[in-house]
């Protein structure tokens, strides 16, 4: 259906286009017009273009590819002008919020994935589908070294702060603040000479800080006290809570620990309150490794590139919707190009449009946009990237680069670098810990960022 669509919108772009004026003449759309096999049928249809000019005078009009609208969204966490091939996780996130409104015992939902393969924004969506059912929502960032106490205590604010005005006793609400500004005070923080200090962020919250619940100073039992008390207020109001945890492979380990173990009381209970998570694809063995139990806890979807005709709908969707299209041919060629990753998708698509001068896009506008995509992707996707590796960081890196595409021994890179393994370790580990490689079994490893290895190819040293 997808691609009936596509074709019968490509042939109808292409009728018009040969009857119309070119709106932004230049060099390279001439060259082109006369390369189109379609050229010579013009003058025949000149005239029945011109009886059918005052009513196709809009669709000639916008003919015009205009860079104003280029609906393309390339970067972390950007909204996608259309959200292509996720029907099936959005589904069952409708279904996981479903069931545990009814009550229902339900596991919540993890989403894996290499980066830009759109985690983040998946993320979102499931937020706006729990926000749609009028669930009290807040989401965190995972980060390195940083304990998730605070941020939780920050975005299960926001959770009930939605939902207090649908509470019929205040009080209710206010007890709760109590609890989670007590659980906010209770961790130790690191200060900036890495000693431990107590808490003194205050949330904005104006009751005084409860006593003898959250407060106990262990993550696990706070976390699995204050996550109970948020899901009874969420009882109350006949709804539900989702926290969100993106790039949860960054909480420490420890946290985790308490995460997986605050959970699995949680689901035991049946209280209304889910946590759901994103990351890279070493995520499910992170929490494997934390709580063996975790396997049962959480459902996992490995997201990935998008299927063909996943990516034509990506592009052609938001294209047809300012009256612009693309051949069939420039829809392979794209393809080819970005391999089916959303942002690369993104990526050639944003400079594409600006480049072509008037619709349907073409495999040649994709060959004179290319250079510029593939130097903004250089920049802004692997670039960005590869300067935060150290130099020995940066060796590993080519070293795993020249062994392949596919995951690799830890021992060959090492033999690659005439190395002992061991004396690798340091630069394996601030690799995994930067985001930049992941363990994908025991002793291999693999790019998180899809066609590093190709892109490291290409640099010099
Ligand atoms: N289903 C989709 N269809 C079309 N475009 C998408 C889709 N999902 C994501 N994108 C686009 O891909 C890009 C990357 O998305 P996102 O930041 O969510 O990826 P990510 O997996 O979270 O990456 P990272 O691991 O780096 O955080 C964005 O520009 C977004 O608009
Ligand atoms: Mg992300």
């Amino acid at each position: 259906m997808v691609a009936t669509a596509t074709a019968q919108g490509a042939a109808r772009n292409r009728e018009a286009g040969q009857g119309a004026a070119r709106c932004r003449p230049d060099a390279r759309a001439g060259a082109r017009a006369d390369a189109r096999p379609g050229a010579r049928g013009a003058t025949r249809r000149t005239a029945f273009y011109a009886n059918l000019r005052p009513q196709l005078y809009r669709l000639i009009e916008s003919e015009t590819v205009d860079p104003v609208r280029n609906p393309y969204a390339p970067g972390a966490g950007q909204r996608p002008p259309e959200l292509a091939g996720r029907d099936r996780e959005l589904r069952q996130f409708e279904v996981v919020l479903e069931r545990v409104a009814r009550g229902r015992p339900e596991r919540s939902m993890i989403i894996t994935g290499l980066r830009g393969v759109g985690k983040t924004v998946l993320l979102n969506s499931f937020r706006s589908l729990a926000i749609q059912r009028l669930w009290g929502t807040g989401k965190i960032e995972a980060r390195p070294d940083q304990s998730v106490r605070r941020p939780i205590a920050a975005a299960l604010h926001m959770a009930v702060r939605e939902l207090a005005p649908r509470h019929r006793a205040p009080d209710r609400i206010e007890e709760f603040l109590g609890v989670l500004k007590a659980f906010a005070q209770a961790g130790p923080e690191d200060d900036a000479k890495g000693k431990a200090r107590v808490h003194r962020w205050s949330p904005g919250i104006d009751v005084p800080a409860a006593r003898g619940r959250a407060d106990s100073g262990d993550l696990e039992i706070d976390l699995t006290e204050l996550l109970s008390d948020a899901a009874s207020v969420a009882t109350d109001v006949g709804s539900g809570i989702a926290l969100f945890v993106d790039e949860m492979q960054d909480v420490p380990a420890d946290d985790v620990s308490a995460l997986c173990a605050a959970c699995h009381e949680l689901s035991q209970n049946g209280g209304p309150l889910i946590v759901v998570g994103a990351g890279l694809p070493h995520l499910p063995a992170v929490l494997s490794a934390s709580k063996s139990y975790s396997e049962r806890l959480f459902r996992y979807a490995r997201i990935d590139r998008l299927d063909r005709a996943s990516a034509d709908v990506a592009l052609l969707a938001p294209a047809e919707r300012e009256e612009v299209t693309f051949t069939p041919e420039a829809l392979d060629a794209l393809y080819a190009a970005a391999d089916g990753y959303p942002y690369f998708v993104q990526a050639y698509a944003k400079v594409v449009w600006d480049v072509a001068p008037d619709s349907p896009i073409t495999a040649e506008d994709i060959r004179v946009a290319a250079p510029e995509a593939e130097s903004e992707l250089a920049v802004g996707f692997f670039g960005s990237r590869y300067e935060r590796a150290t130099p020995a960081e940066r060796d590993y890196m080519r070293a795993m680069a020249a062994l392949g595409d596919e995951p690799v021994a830890t021992s060959d890179v090492a033999a690659e670098l005439g190395r002992k393994p061991s004396s690798l370790s340091p630069a394996r580990d601030g690799l995994i810990k930067k985001g930049l490689i992941y363990s994908a079994e025991r002793g291999l490893v693999a790019f998180t960022v899809p066609h590093f290895g190709t892109f490291l190819r290409t640099q010099t040293a």
